[in-house]
């Protein structure tokens, strides 16, 4: 007989467990049966952490709490988000993981990381906005001291005062700006039948978004509202990923690329000055292909710019492969551009985009946005376990965008139970009726990770989005000193 080939890692490990299992006469020794489930047990996100006794306490407070949501009528994971929402905020366990502090948000796009309802209630009030409506029933919206010229895709613009004025109905007429802007519906399940439809959607809102995120004095505000809502929910860091769009101003002037990042950085530093516990803001910058540029960005602006990405729907887009020579770019130059690579964000598998993952650590990606094709690709697995290469997790968007419809069976199941690294995070939380990472961190801590994820899971997760994130090392022990105070307090306050 042959056994299958083994990591001598893995047998050191396993060769007191297979003596545990050794043939004994009559029934299983109850202390080896005890000693093996610790033994599975500690393998988990977090598993191996000590819990001090007032963690102990707050642990077996959100279990008994966990457990009776998971005997309640409906599970809230069990559902798709856009109905499960309400009851999430309901939910005592949604409120404990509110006040955590949760480290780092590593995952979130620019274009959506601010609430609909402040896009339409502050942005779309201000003076000279205008909206068009397209041929296909999507909106455009800009910002001009008169009246905009015509253009392929919009022959009438209206100001959106004048229009809602004259709908007599400000409500409905604001209710039906957000649906143009947000994915969420009452009715997700008969919207978006299947992928290709919530990604047209999903392709419509970034664009009709994008009109009044790009007019300066507008994405001014936006940057800080969306460090506002991060920080409300106990975030003390973030990396955006963003093209770094072109801005205008109302006379038509427009800024280039750095006039953005030097705008997001002074933003970032206003927030900072009224919010001392704020620990900062980096960009990955994310586009097609643009890599000279990505490589200049990044030497100008070291402290901002965190690396590059390659950004849109892997599964219609081109593969890494596919611009292996750009993305050998930087090396040939002798330049560093850190990659934060989108890969394996696909439920299709052996295709060229789910090869993604391996090409994705082959040109050394930092981190691995999704990865949610990762739990069966056994090397790669490895590979980025063993070089430490986190994968960012989003549950919500993974269920939105329809790879999974019960996150119980989300395969980062797989991936939490053996400790592999890990950092939750929104993607693109207006998309998705979100705000913070609260909700994607319930979904992680109730339903993925079931009832064996524990206080310590939740601790390892935070302290991970600090780890690894793209900060410098002596950064990241300032930060990781500042989590930990704001950790102490929470958990005391539970005691
Ligand atoms: C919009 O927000 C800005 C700052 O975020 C604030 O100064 C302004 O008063 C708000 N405008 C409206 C119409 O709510
Ligand atoms: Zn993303």
């Amino acid at each position: 007989t042959s056994s299958p080939p083994m990591a001598c890692e893995d047998m050191a490990t396993l060769l007191p467990l297979l003596w545990l299992l050794a043939a004994a006469d009559g029934m299983p020794d109850p202390a080896r049966r005890d000693l093996l489930m610790r033994e599975e047990a500690s393998r988990q996100t977090g598993g191996r952490t000590t819990l001090t006794a007032a963690e102990q306490k707050l642990d077996a407070r959100l279990r008994r709490l966990k457990e009776q949501e998971m005997s309640a009528a409906s599970f809230p994971p069990a559902v798709h988000f856009f109905k499960a929402k309400s009851l999430i905020q309901e939910s005592s366990v949604f409120k404990v993981l509110q006040k955590m502090p949760k480290g780092a948000a590593l995952h979130i796009h620019s274009s959506s990381l601010v609430g609909v309802d402040w896009l339409v209630k502050n942005v779309t009030y201000r003076p000279n906005c205008y909206v068009c409506y397209t041929w296909d029933n999507s909106v455009r919206f800009v910002f001009s001291s008169r009246q905009p010229f015509p253009r392929w895709d919009c022959f009438y613009w209206q100001l959106v005062q004048t229009l809602r004025d004259k709908t007599g109905d400000p409500a409905g007429f604001d209710y039906s700006l957000m649906q143009h802007l947000t994915l969420f519906t009452e009715d997700p399940d008969g919207e978006y039948p299947n992928q290709d439809v919530v990604w047209e959607k999903f392709e419509k809102a970034f664009i009709a978004a994008a009109g009044l995120i790009t007019h300066a004095p507008v994405l001014r505000d936006y940057l800080y509202q969306g460090l506002q809502e991060l920080h409300d929910d106990n975030i003390l860091y973030l990396e955006l990923r963003s093209g770094l769009s072109k801005t205008y101003e109302l006379d038509g002037t427009v800024h280039d690329k750095v006039w953005t990042l030097k705008l997001f950085q002074e933003v970032t530093q206003k927030f900072i000055k009224d919010h001392p516990d704020f620990f900062g803001a980096r960009i990955i910058i994310s586009v097609k292909a643009a890599i000279k540029e990505a490589i200049q960005l990044q030497r100008d602006f070291p402290a901002v710019v965190s690396g590059f990405d390659m950004v849109g729907r892997e599964d219609s887009g081109r593969t890494l492969w596919y611009f292996r020579e750009a993305l050998s770019l930087p090396a040939e130059l002798g330049a560093t551009l850190p990659y934060f690579f989108h890969a394996g964000e696909t439920d299709d598998e052996g295709t060229e985009v789910d090869q993604n993952i391996l090409d994705a650590l082959l040109f050394d990606t930092k981190r691995i946005g999704h990865g949610y094709a990762l739990a069966h690709h056994p090397l790669a697995k490895e590979l980025s376990r063993q070089r430490n290469v986190a994968v960012e997790l989003c549950p919500i968007s993974n269920q939105v965008l329809k790879l999974v419809s019960d996150l119980r069976n989300h395969p980062a199941a797989v991936l939490m139970s053996e400790g592999h690294p890990l950092v939750i995070s929104s993607d693109d939380p207006s998309l998705f009726g979100t705000t913070g990472l609260s909700y994607d961190f319930y979904q992680a801590f109730v339903g993925i990770g079931g009832l064996k994820a524990n206080l310590g899971t939740l601790k390892e997760l935070a302290l991970n989005s600090i780890r690894y994130s793209s900060l410098p090392a002596h950064e990241k022990d300032v930060a990781q000193a500042a989590w930990q105070r704001k950790w102490d307090a929470f958990v005391s306050n539970y005691s």
